[in-house]
């Protein structure tokens, strides 16, 4: 990049999460729609927050209204949107949070880049594992019914790819386990780093 010159600051990171009594972390959920994401960030944050952690949720739907609302759902749109999403979470660790992000994001590729962000104590990866019919038997926002009618283009796991993480910290099976059943298994791996105890 031609002459541009990264600033440091007065305040660290480390001096912020002194400050406030705990380090920041991303939490990146990923699965299909329906498959529980948005639901289980939510969840946890409401745990640590209660907990007397500094949070945030960044979601999918949300950020496509502000952020990204220039892009669409094509391979290269959903690139752009998950390099976006994968620097802001980078910003929010820098200042300290607790960030939740929930976005499908379908491309290992594009999941393996966000984790290169990251050193491995700042990154969990967690797949919210439900088969799509499933997914499309709850169909909460009525999505599924629509790309079946030819209604929505590219609709993940319908008429557009969603590629399995191979080795995430944890792949939690949201079609038989309950919400609170997922929080827990998240909020252990969560302690045994050190995190909402
Ligand atoms: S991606 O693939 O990571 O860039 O998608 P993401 O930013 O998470 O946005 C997913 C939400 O957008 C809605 N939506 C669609 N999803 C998938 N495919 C298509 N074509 C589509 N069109 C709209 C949908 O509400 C997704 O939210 P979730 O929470 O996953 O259901």
């Amino acid at each position: 990049m031609m002459n541009l010159t990264p600033s440091g600051f007065m305040v660290s990171r480390v001096m912020r999460e002194e400050l406030q009594g705990h380090r920041g972390l991303v939490i990146w959920f990923t699965g299909l729609s329906g498959s529980g994401k948005s639901t289980l960030a939510r969840a946890v944050e409401e745990k640590l927050h209660l907990a007397g952690c500094r949070t945030f949720v960044l979601d999918g739907d949300n950020v496509r209204l502000g952020l990204c609302r220039d892009l669409g759902f094509s391979t290269s749109d959903r690139h752009e949107n998950i390099r976006r999403v994968g620097e802001m979470a980078k910003l929010f660790l820098e200042a300290g949070v607790i960030t939740l992000a929930a976005f499908i994001s379908p491309f290992a590729d594009d999941r393996q880049r966000v984790r290169a962000l990251f050193s491995a104590g700042d990154f969990l990866e967690i797949y919210c594992n439900a088969p799509v019919d499933v997914c499309e038997a709850r169909d909460v926002k009525g999505l599924y019914k629509k790309a079946r009618q030819g209604l929505i283009p590219e609709f993940t796991g319908v008429s557009s790819a969603y590629q399995a993480p191979v080795a995430p910290e944890l792949s939690i099976d949201t079609a038989r386990q309950t919400v609170d059943q997922s929080v827990s298994t998240i909020f252990a791996l969560l302690q045994r780093r050190g995190f909402g105890s």
